[in-house]
């Protein structure tokens, strides 16, 4: 398959990003899945339900004037292992993973990036304030004057990877690896704008594109409801480019299973935080990428020179953008991303929100990778 990144035409950045949304007719293959999924991760999730205690949790004041959420784990003194959520998610799709990195010695904190849960979501009808350069920033403030750290591990997912890219573009000093999840490193084209590369692409009903006009999905999601929302996003698994229809986002009557590693208590944390905060805040990240495209035109075609090991599930749309798995595999991403593991780890039947759906697997790979710098 023809790779956009090669050929100049578009750029795949969009294309990458949360690929987790759904067709409004095509819910029912994820339901006949069910069950399988279920049967092999029922397993996993009671055994560190107990160990919640563990978890500590504070807000800080950034010197970029925002306050974050923090959530924390593990010795204080130890080295420290920074979280970077996605979309639509919050601090808490660490909750596993903070505590195996606690376990292991290793200081795990997680926060609830501007925009989202309980840290601010500053100047939100501005999505101008949510370009890579203003999220690095919180970090860097978070990293030097909250963390008192030089350097960080960082593990992120989502837009938490495309981030955590970001990061390791802008300030590679302050990150001694990353592992990143589901999204890889496409290098900012000159050649076109991410979200008109994306419109050629995939046309209007894209999802990127249709988030670009403020309050329309918000709209949808009105309509749906917060917890519908949240359930059609947690189990998409449709390996395939997604779109926001005009005509909707499916029906309220749509019977959406909650995927086996999600439970009832997860989905109302989520869905208590969401509804208080409103989804515009992340939605902003995928607003401010035209003005993220603009500021960073010092980084076109940019290395990453960062140790870097990379997860995706063979079953996350993000795996089937057009020409992603030749990059992945076949020279492009090792190009660009010169320090990467040359072990991708491909998961099987695994879907988007890889580091929820395999909790275990996925804070192995993340402490074996991060032992090795340590
Ligand atoms: C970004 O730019 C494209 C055109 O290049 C436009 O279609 C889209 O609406 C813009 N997004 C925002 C949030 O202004």
């Amino acid at each position: 398959m023809r790779c956009p990144l090669f050929m100049g035409t578009s750029s795949c950045l969009g294309g990458l990003i949360c690929s987790c949304c759904c067709f409004d007719d095509d819910d029912k293959p994820n339901q006949e899945q069910e069950p399988a999924a279920m049967a092999a991760a029922a397993a996993t999730p009671s055994a560190d339900d107990d160990q919640t205690a563990i978890i500590t949790h504070r807000t800080v004041e950034l010197s970029t004037g925002v306050r974050l959420h923090l959530a924390e784990a593990g010795p204080s003194g130890a080295p420290t292992v920074l979280l970077l959520h996605g979309f639509p998610e919050l601090w808490y799709t660490w909750r596993h993973q903070m505590r195996a990195l606690a376990a292991a010695g290793y200081r795990a904190v997680a926060p609830d990036l501007r925009g989202y849960g309980d840290s601010d979501a500053p100047a939100v009808a501005d999505p101008g304030q949510y370009t890579a350069l203003h999220v690095v920033g919180d970090l860097v403030a978070l990293i030097d004057d909250v963390l008192g750290e030089k350097q960080v591990f960082v593990a992120a997912h989502d837009w938490g990877a495309l981030t955590a890219w970001s990061l390791c573009l802008f300030r590679p000093d302050k990150v001694r690896t990353l592992v990143a999840l589901s999204v890889a490193y496409t290098p900012r084209s000159a050649a076109r704008k991410p979200v008109d590369g994306l419109r050629a692409l995939f046309g209007d009903d894209y999802y990127i594109c249709r988030i670009q006009e403020a309050g329309e999905i918000e709209a949808e999601f009105a309509r749906l409801g917060t917890e519908l929302v949240l359930k059609k996003f947690f189990s998409y698994r449709y390996p395939g480019p997604l779109f926001f229809p005009k005509s909707g986002w499916g029906s309220l009557d749509d019977e959406v299973p909650l995927p086996s590693w999600v439970t009832e208590e997860d989905l109302k944390y989520y869905t208590n935080k969401f509804e208080k905060t409103g989804f515009t805040g992340g939605l902003n990240y995928y607003r401010a990428l035209n003005k993220t495209w603009e500021l960073t035109s010092p980084w076109t075609l940019a290395k990453i020179n960062v140790p870097v090991k990379f997860i995706i599930g063979d079953l996350d749309l993000t795996y089937h953008s057009p020409g992603i798995q030749d990059f992945l595999h076949k020279g492009g991403f090792k190009k660009f991303v010169p320090l990467l593991d040359d072990d991708i780890v491909v998961m099987k039947d695994v879907g988007h929100f890889i580091n929820e759906e395999k909790p275990n697997e996925v804070s192995e790979h993340i402490i074996n990778f991060i032992k090795k710098f340590s």
